[in-house]
């Protein structure tokens, strides 16, 4: 079913952008007649793209995981090509103005870095550096078909986005972004003025076309940058741009640090065990990070009743083990609660939503049990000690909600052999997966167990202690900062 509404989108893609490449501007071309369709050889680049709607197709069963973001990346990638198509007509029609009189000075090749930049810089801060690279390669494609500029400004134009997408590729920030920009731009300048040395210019005309270019990158990075947040809103895509803003700086983790350290602790280690583990399987590691630190939320309206930060005799020693697991529960709707007060992405609400899942207070419905009184059914509390969910519905998702039981569970468990710690993460994940906790979440058993074994890494490297050393028999005469250090 997906993979046929899949292949609609590509086949409407494809229309798309043979429309926008190909369509005659009424201001400048007499109307289009069939016959003048196929003189020009159009119907057979519209076959052509068909082409590069393969390459797609094959791209995305080779490269997406299952994920019921996996249609919406694919609509979101066909929405990046068809903005690329309508760059590059610009471009193109631009640079047959930069033929004429006026515009004769405009080194031509300087407006094709725009659409790949721009484009592709999209494609690489929003769905990753493989869609960028295929992104960039599918633009010298279109362009070919639309108006070959010949080889050695198709290849300028193709290394130049590339390197620039490479400089992009790792957690990009905005400062990253103008380098990548720049960078780009500077590497098609020296290919231009290198064209324009080859074709015998005069100095003045090979500076201006080496500069050109590199002004141009500048500016397609500055409206990458002022395009992002608009795209993000239309994708409904968060870039690692966002992801790390969010995560460096917000007022509720400030509050967090400030009223809830232990829920601060907890959430360190929840986004630290989730980051690792999505990296190995390939998932959305910095989103992992960043969403883990607003899993918890929710606990700032009243801090005090839970565990981590707890510190003496417990609130809930006086309380029915109903009304602790109430307010317990509770701190999933405040979290929403405090998500939407400070308009957090949708993808954190998910998350916060999520990641208890429909689980159950363990430690209070075992403290009712045992004060069930005479013809109770222990089953039928167990609604009312249970989370309300959603299960767990992304990869990332369920990586959260495994590495939040995992981080409460170890919190309290001492230094324990190697095999001991498999053997106990190994058996919580199993429960969770026994209680359909995972059901909807698309993590493969084969992506568990590199899951379960990131955990298994990250619990060893916690149990890792410095070793003792003597005390010192005498105090130095003067102690200096770098004592402390040692
Ligand atoms: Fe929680
Ligand atoms: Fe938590």
């Amino acid at each position: 079913m997906a993979d046929s509404r899949g292949a609609w989108v590509l086949v409407l893609g494809s229309v798309v952008v043979a429309g926008v490449l190909f369509a005659p501007l009424p201001v400048k071309d007499s109307p289009p007649t069939v016959a003048k369709w196929l003189e020009l050889g159009h119907l057979g680049s519209v076959l052509a793209l068909a082409l590069v709607a393969a390459g797609f197709w094959g791209f995305r069963r080779r490269f997406w995981p299952r994920d019921p973001r996996e249609y919406r990346s694919l609509q979101n990638s066909m929405f990046l090509v068809v903005l690329q198509a309508v760059l590059l007509r610009a471009a193109v029609e631009l640079g047959q103005l930069a033929g004429s009189e006026t515009w004769a000075w405009w080194p031509r090749e300087s407006w094709l870095l725009m659409p790949w930049f721009l484009a592709s810089g999209l494609a690489v801060i929003l769905l990753g550096g493989r869609f960028g690279m295929l992104l960039s390669l599918s633009g010298v494609f279109l362009l070919y078909l639309r108006d070959d500029p010949g080889p050695l400004l198709l290849v300028g134009c193709l290394v130049s986005s590339l390197a620039g997408i490479l400089l992009l590729r790792r957690s990009p920030t905005r400062r990253r972004v103008l380098r990548a920009g720049t960078g780009a731009g500077l590497l098609l300048g020296i290919i231009a003025a290198g064209q324009a040395l080859a074709a015998g210019a005069t100095l003045q005309v090979m500076a201006v076309v080496a500069l050109t270019p590199v002004l141009i990158g500048l500016g397609a990075a500055v409206a990458v940058l002022i395009l992002l947040p608009v795209m993000e809103w239309v994708l409904g895509e968060l870039s690692d741009v966002t992801l790390i803003e969010y995560g460096s700086d917000h007022q509720l983790l400030d509050q967090l640090k400030e009223h809830a350290p232990g829920t601060w602790h907890h959430t360190l280690n929840v986004a630290d065990l989730a980051e690792k583990a999505a990296a190995t399987i390939g998932a959305r590691a910095l989103f992992c990070r960043t969403a883990a630190f607003f899993h918890d939320i929710g606990k700032l309206k009243n801090p005090s009743i839970f565990a981590e930060n707890i510190d003496g005799p417990s609130p809930h020693d006086q309380l029915d083990p109903r009304a602790s697991a109430q307010q317990i529960i509770e701190h999933v709707s405040h979290g929403l609660e405090l998500a939407r007060k400070h308009r957090l992405p949708r993808a954190f609400r998910d998350i916060i939503a999520e990641h208890h899942g429909v689980s159950l207070v363990r430690f209070f419905y075992a403290r009712a049990c045992e004060q069930l009184a005479e013809g109770e059914d222990a089953e039928a509390l167990r609604q009312l000690f249970s989370y309300p969910g959603p299960p767990p519905s992304t990869r990332e998702s369920g990586i959260i909600a495994l590495a939040d039981t995992l981080e409460a569970a170890t919190r309290s468990l001492g230094a324990k052999p190697e095999a001991e710690l498999r053997d106990f993460v190994g058996k919580l994940i199993a429960e969770r997966v026994a209680e359909g906790e995972l059901a909807q979440c698309p993590l493969t058993l084969a992506e568990l167990a590199r899951v379960q074994e990131s955990f298994c890494g990250w619990l060893k490297a916690r149990q890792h202690r410095r070793p003792t050393y003597p005390k010192a028999t005498a105090q130095p005469a003067t102690a200096t900062p770098m004592d402390a250090r040692t």
